[in-house]
């Protein structure tokens, strides 16, 4: 059982810092989503942002060693869950492809994903990136103090599974800081009221799993990649989420995304 005092809660100076972690992380989102383009591989998406994350930004790509992670971004392809390497795999019309980058600034992490379209999706590609993006914003609309971590779940697996889509199970948010993950886990399913209750401080993400099919999950022989068992589509996007007095506060929200 979880308890709340195991949860950092960080003070002005952690979250001045965490602010800009945020930011930069999302700022290589806004970067490379012109580079997401037909003909294009998985590896050469990780250059540039292994590029202007360690050059333009005098920062660290969080992913790059970390438990033997051999890459500085995942690239999570089609029925690719979670944790995909980037690799030779040339990016075609009506791939769905979610880039999840973490930096490290002034030793503070910052952690977000998004969904990128090669071209026009097919109708179901667009489907399921969409639901995962109102599943995350869900969750986020019910962050506040005295709000408990079964809220966040439930408010995702209600509004996904009325979709028609399914919440992975087996991964989840985490608390953020210093350390990449770091207690509380965010499952993204769950029951209101359950769980340890939200405090002002707490800096956490959110980042939904959802599978257009079943939501069970395999792991390939590589010891990284994610994929749906039925092969069927998945989609994710994640912020790093601060509880303020009033609700939440969205460090990596940048202002291309609405
Ligand atoms: N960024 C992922 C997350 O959201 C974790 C990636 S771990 C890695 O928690 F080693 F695969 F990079
Ligand atoms: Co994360
Ligand atoms: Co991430």
């Amino acid at each position: 059982m979880l308890r709340a005092r195991d949860i950092p809660i960080k003070n002005a100076d952690d979250i001045e810092k965490m602010r800009t972690a945020g930011r930069l992380a999302a700022e290589v989102l806004d970067m490379i989503g012109e580079h997401v383009r037909a003909g294009v591989t998985t590896e050469e998406l990780n250059s540039i942002c292994h590029e202007h994350i360690t050059v333009k930004q005098g920062a660290i790509p969080a992913p790059l060693n970390y438990r033997g992670f051999p890459k500085s971004i995942c690239t999570s392809l089609n029925h690719q869950v979670c944790h995909g390497i980037p690799g030779d795999r040339v990016l075609k019309k009506k791939d769905i492809l979610n880039i999840d980058i973490t930096v490290i600034k002034d030793g503070y992490h910052g952690d977000t994903s998004r969904m990128f379209c090669v071209g026009e999706p097919t109708v179901i590609g667009r489907r399921v990136c969409d639901v995962a993006h109102e599943a995350l914003f869900r969750g986020i609309a019910v962050v506040r103090p005295g709000a408990t971590l079964g809220d966040i779940g439930h408010a995702i697996q209600v509004y996904a599974e009325g979709e028609r889509c399914s919440i992975v199970r087996e991964y989840c948010g985490h608390g953020i800081g210093k350390d990449f993950h770091e207690e509380p886990q965010v499952l993204h399913y769950g029951r209101q009221g359950e769980g340890v209750a939200l405090k002002a401080g707490m800096i956490f993400t959110i980042e939904p799993m959802v599978n257009a099919g079943k939501r069970h999950v395999k792991l390939l022989p590589d010891d990284w990649t994610v994929v749906t068992k039925d092969r069927s589509l998945s989609a994710q996007w994640e912020h790093t989420v601060l509880v303020t007095e009033s609700g939440s506060e969205l460090l990596t929200l940048s202002p291309a995304e609405h």
